[in-house]
């Protein structure tokens, strides 16, 4: 009879335990801001819907370099107008410097994880780190879903919605997708057949690989990204002075985001010397850095 007892009190326990755990993922499921992705989520539980706001960037260069002024705006405005839940800088060594402190000041949720710049794909050597750099951001996209960002690239707004995209990326031209800004989820199709392309990578021909290709694939499959026409990588490499000239202001209130291509701009600012820059450069370090981009 005491056994008989026992035995009832543990399946009345294991009932309440059950009914316990059941209603509490019930009730996750039912709470939107608990659990955003909810309603496909259930149906395919293994697929994420949405992109994670996790933004990603690369830092490829040798020990001891430094964080320039252009970068730190451009992680400064990640922070301040993506909001995101974490900032992964994936580097083969730690960025360094000033500008780096006076980032990590403004108690960004940064994580800093170890990539070696990858070789090769698929047995094909990468030789140019810009190179490497093309294919590691697909990879690490593919893997963990997020926004990527080169660090010449200005936030301008949030991006939350766009999140509902599988993959948005921006064009330069009707020809050329950029690369230097992509939101994906994670494991999509649209970048698993950008990096299957790479089974012909040749260094000489990288342009092909890193944006003809995508609007290539984005033509042939439009239902697997959004385009941003001119949001993202407007102006574009060929319209520079549009970025750079005094006078020349380009209306950046529609845009997502600005594309600064600073590889061809040696000049290196700081606070002060951004105050009276009469250019949409001087405009967009402005807003970011002062909260305005008129000048003071
Ligand atoms: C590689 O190039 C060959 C020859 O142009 C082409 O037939 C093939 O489809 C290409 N492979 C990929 C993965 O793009
Ligand atoms: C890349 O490097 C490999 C090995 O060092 C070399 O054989 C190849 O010619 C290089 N390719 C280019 C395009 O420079
Ligand atoms: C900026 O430059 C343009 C062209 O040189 C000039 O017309 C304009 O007055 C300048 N703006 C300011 C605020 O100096």
């Amino acid at each position: 009879m005491a056994i008989r007892l026992v035995d009832w009190s543990k399946f009345v326990l294991v009932v309440l335990v059950g009914v316990v755990v059941i209603s509490y993922f019930y009730h996750l499921r039912g709470n939107p801001k608990l659990h955003p992705a909810t309603p496909r989520a259930t149906q395919h539980a293994h697929q994420q819907y949405f992109v994670p706001k996790v933004v990603h960037v690369l830092w490829f260069y040798p020990e001891g370099t430094s964080l320039r002024f252009h970068q730190f705006i451009s992680l400064l405005s990640v922070h301040k107008f993506l909001q995101p839940d974490e900032i992964v800088v994936w580097n083969s060594h730690a960025p360094e410097g000033p500008w780096w402190n006076a980032f990590l000041l403004r108690s960004p949720p940064v994580t800093l994880r170890h990539l070696d710049p990858p070789e090769t794909v698929f047995d094909r050597p990468i030789n140019i780190t810009e190179h490497k750099a093309d294919v590691a951001r697909i990879q690490v996209l593919l893997r963990h879903g997020g926004i990527y960002l080169d660090l010449d690239v200005i936030i301008l707004r949030s991006f939350d919605s766009l999140l509902k995209h599988d993959v948005t990326m921006g064009a330069e031209s009707p020809d050329l997708l950029g690369s230097g800004l992509i939101l994906s989820k994670a494991d999509s199709t649209f970048l698993k057949l950008w990096l299957e392309t790479y089974r012909n990578f040749t260094d000489g021909d990288w342009n092909r690989f890193s944006v003809r290709k995508p609007m290539e694939i984005a033509k042939a499959h439009p239902d697997l990204l959004h385009i941003e026409w001119f949001g993202f990588h407007r102006p574009n490499w060929f319209e520079r002075e549009w970025i750079y000239s005094t006078g020349l202001l380009w209306d950046w209130s529609e845009n997502f985001a600005m594309h600064l291509w600073y590889r061809t701009h040696d000049t290196e600012y700081e606070p002060e010397s951004i105050r009276k820059l009469n250019s949409t450069l001087g405009e967009v370090f402005r807003f970011v850095f002062y909260g305005s981009g008129n000048i003071t």
